[in-house]
């Protein structure tokens, strides 16, 4: 393999062979030759210098080319290339205290791997969401977008590294399944041979079977709701975690809850801090989200609600303005639990002492993000389950092998949901879910 070669070596990490070094890691090589190979992000030149951004993934460094290194012909091609070519460099690591990585290269030598073919659509103007959503494909390829992308890489795994190092196994629910779990009204239909199915809107029901086989499971995948409002909180396509644990009760849920929200946000605060900068996040509130967190009743809820201007009465769900309102009390995340049976799914425990309240329990984020998790102990008494699936009008042949549950070693359990996007958007401070996943889906919009 040539010095300039277009191909990197893929199982290499980038660490010891300098003709196939990442800018994450050109601390490394200081004062030694390197490859890098990536994209025009900016180029600029003054007479005999000429200072390319090149970008290549993990990280963004300037490269400063002079005359006397590159020889005129090398100097004139390089300051005729325009954003987003494609190309090779080699060059030396110099430390440098203006820069922002602390190093800068000194270019030797490039190679053009591709032109672009029309000039970038993406320019320094400001441009409308709606332009940039059309231009998704293109628009993650800028600074912000990558320490978006670059942290929800790290959410997922924290998320991973949480459960697999406290004895959950990984049980993946299907995509496609029989009926509903979170209510009829947001289901995605489809053919599915001479039958219809649905896409999957949570995998508990599915994980709920798993616990009673492993113990304590998570399942972690896409999950689909034909959510009907426009709002910055909801997509049609989104990642949820649902751990489930057998013999856990309500309050277990929430001490696993607040565990893991601090663990995720700590680790996240730890090892992508330089993307919370690319982003200007405010890091102080991330700081405070450490255990315990403030847990309230669905009834102080409501106290907050009405002292607050926004009258509320027993029996209302919240919205996101009505989440706002609660979150501000607070200076980290807040758990609303006890939340009246009628306004839940028909799994939740009916409480002991009040038979109006199901025991259940929803996060929400401080800073007016909204609810990243909904949860509760599950119907473990198979007569009142039957009741439950009677009353909200699903058909109970669906649900005969989750009934099964109840008469096979019924035992007590728990679980709950987090929204990978709207997590990330909390952390990220990107108000919109939208910019939290890579191609978002939402209300009648899938391109690209
Ligand atoms: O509160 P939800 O609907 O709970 C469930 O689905 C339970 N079955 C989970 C469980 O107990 N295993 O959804 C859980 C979380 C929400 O708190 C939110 O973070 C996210 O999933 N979520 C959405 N995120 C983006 N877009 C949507 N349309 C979402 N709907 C829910
Ligand atoms: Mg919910």
């Amino acid at each position: 393999m040539s010095e300039l070669s277009f191909y990197r070596n893929p199982t290499d990490s980038g660490r010891e062979d300098p003709f196939n070094a990442t800018i994450d890691n050109v601390s490394k090589f200081v004062d030694k030759e390197i490859v890098l190979r990536g994209w025009v992000y900016n180029l600029r030149s003054s007479g005999k210098i000429a200072f390319l951004q090149l970008r290549d993934g993990t990280g963004i460094i300037q490269c400063v080319a002079d005359i006397k290194d590159v020889g005129q012909e090398k100097f004139d091609l390089l300051k005729s290339l325009t954003i987003e070519t494609s190309v090779v460099v080699k060059g030396s690591v110099r430390s440098d205290t203006r820069s922002k990585i602390g190093f800068e290269l000194g270019l030797k030598d490039f190679v053009v791997v591709a032109r672009p073919t029309e000039e970038y659509p993406i320019g320094k103007k400001d441009h409308g969401v709606a332009f940039l959503m059309e231009q998704r494909h293109l628009w993650l390829r800028s600074s912000k977008q990558v320490a978006v992308l670059r942290i929800r890489a790290e959410i997922i795994r924290a998320v991973r590294d949480y459960f697999d190092g406290r004895g959950f196994y990984l049980v993946d629910s299907p995509i496609l399944t029989p009926n509903a779990c979170e209510g009829t009204s947001t289901l995605f239909e489809t053919p599915y041979f001479d039958e219809k199915a649905f896409l999957t809107q949570s995998g508990q029901l599915y994980g709920e079977a798993s616990a009673m086989a492993l113990g304590k499971i998570y399942c972690f995948g896409p999950t689909f709701r034909a959510e009907k409002s426009k709002t910055r909180r909801h997509l049609a396509e989104f990642w949820m975690v649902e751990p489930e644990v057998a013999f856990m009760d309500i309050y277990g849920n929430m001490d696993l809850a607040e565990d893991f929200v601090e663990y995720i946000v700590q680790r996240t605060l730890r090892n992508r801090r330089m993307e919370l900068e690319v982003l200007e996040r405010d890091l102080a509130p991330l700081e405070r989200v450490r255990k315990p967190f403030p847990r309230i009743k669905y009834s102080d809820a409501i106290d907050i609600l009405n002292k607050n201007n926004k009258p509320a009465n027993f029996g209302d769900d919240f919205g996101g303005d009505e989440e706002t309102v609660i979150s501000q009390q607070f200076d980290r995340p807040v758990m609303i639990h006890h939340y009246p049976l009628a306004i839940k799914a028909f799994y939740m425990k009916q409480n002991e002492e009040n038979p109006l309240l199901a025991n259940c329990v929803d996060v929400i984020a401080p800073e007016g993000y909204g609810e990243i998790i909904g949860g509760g102990q599950r119907e473990d008494n198979l007569d009142k389950l039957k009741a439950r699936i009677k009353e909200h009008g699903l058909p109970e042949e669906a649900f005969g092998w989750y009934l099964d549950l109840r008469k096979f070693g019924s035992v007590p359990h728990a679980g709950f949901g987090l929204g990978i996007e709207r997590t990330v958007g909390w952390i990220t401070g990107v108000p919109h879910v939208r910019e939290t996943i890579p191609f978002p889906r939402l209300l009648e919009k899938i391109y690209p």
